[in-house]
């Protein structure tokens, strides 16, 4: 499946964009307000099994009993297959952190707060990111060697039963008026090494030129997770070997292989 741009419909007014319409437009998928509750809509280039795939992470990640957008149906409109789940009054993280840029320490403390509440959880009917990793890693076009010592590196790894999101950022965290938070966008979630997925978290700020908050992050991670930087710096750092930043930039850009 290929990789996909975020056009983001920008907000009117403070708060505004949520109220109605479209949320967020994809070279091939849009999310929409309708009638109360949140369609996605994809196009053409989502094969069925992956959508599918998707409603089920979803309805997984419910079971957990973490507070998340509970999905309501997966339907076909006309030629295009759409999941439908609840709307969760309220605004991202990242709409917060953008309104009150003073403040980003503390809401990156709330923000790995929640991801702590998530890797608490685990669960019997879900697969592991070691795994998908390494199909990622067999599907990739690196030079063999490169993917041999990927593999073997892999194995080394702990493999963890934590439930990590996958992408973990602050559009999938909704703060709603009462101050609560919901979780959403369940479709990387596999069972993982938590700092697996502290790592991708670093990398989802970084790559979306956020610098600053990634380091940050980290740090309130580390500190979180009572790790020391290297741990998460072995899935993560780019400073470390090149192996080691191909093997996340390659798991950054390739979307799911089920
Ligand atoms: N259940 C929901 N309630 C409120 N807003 C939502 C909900 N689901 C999605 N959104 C909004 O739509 C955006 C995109 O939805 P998301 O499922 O994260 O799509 P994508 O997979 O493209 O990231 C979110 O960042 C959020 O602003
Ligand atoms: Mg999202």
């Amino acid at each position: 499946m290929k990789k996909t741009t975020a056009k983001k419909v920008p907000a009117k007014r403070s708060g505004q964009r949520r109220q109605t319409g479209v949320l967020l437009e994809r070279t091939d998928k849009v999310v929409t307000k309708d009638k109360g509750t949140v369609l996605k809509i994809f196009g053409p280039s989502y094969k069925v099994s992956a959508i599918l795939n998707e409603a089920m992470n979803e309805a997984r990640a419910a079971e957990t009993g973490l507070p998340v957008a509970k999905v309501l149906e997966v339907l076909k409109i006309r030629d295009h297959w759409c999941i439908r789940r609840e709307w969760v009054e309220g605004d991202t993280l990242a709409d917060v952190m953008a309104k009150d840029k003073k403040n980003l320490v503390r809401y990156l403390k709330q923000f790995v707060a929640i991801q702590c509440q998530v890797f608490a959880k685990t669960s019997e009917r879900m697969g592991n990111l070691a795994d998908k990793l390494d199909k990622q890693i067999s599907a990739s076009p690196l030079p063999k060697e490169t993917r041999y010592d990927l593999h073997m590196k892999l194995q080394s790894f702990p493999r963890g039963k934590a439930l990590c999101h996958g992408d973990f950022n602050p559009t999938n965290v909704i703060i709603t008026p009462k101050g609560d938070w919901r979780v959403i966008d369940w479709s990387h979630v596999r069972l993982g090494d938590p700092l697996a997925d502290v790592a991708r978290t670093y990398l989802l700020f970084w790559l979306s030129g956020h610098v600053a908050a990634a380091e940050k992050y980290m740090a309130l991670a580390c500190e979180a997770l009572k790790v020391k930087l290297p741990d998460v710096q072995k899935w993560s750092s780019r400073d470390q070997t090149p192996k080691n930043h191909e093997l996340l930039i390659h798991w950054a850009s390739v979307v799911d292989i089920e």
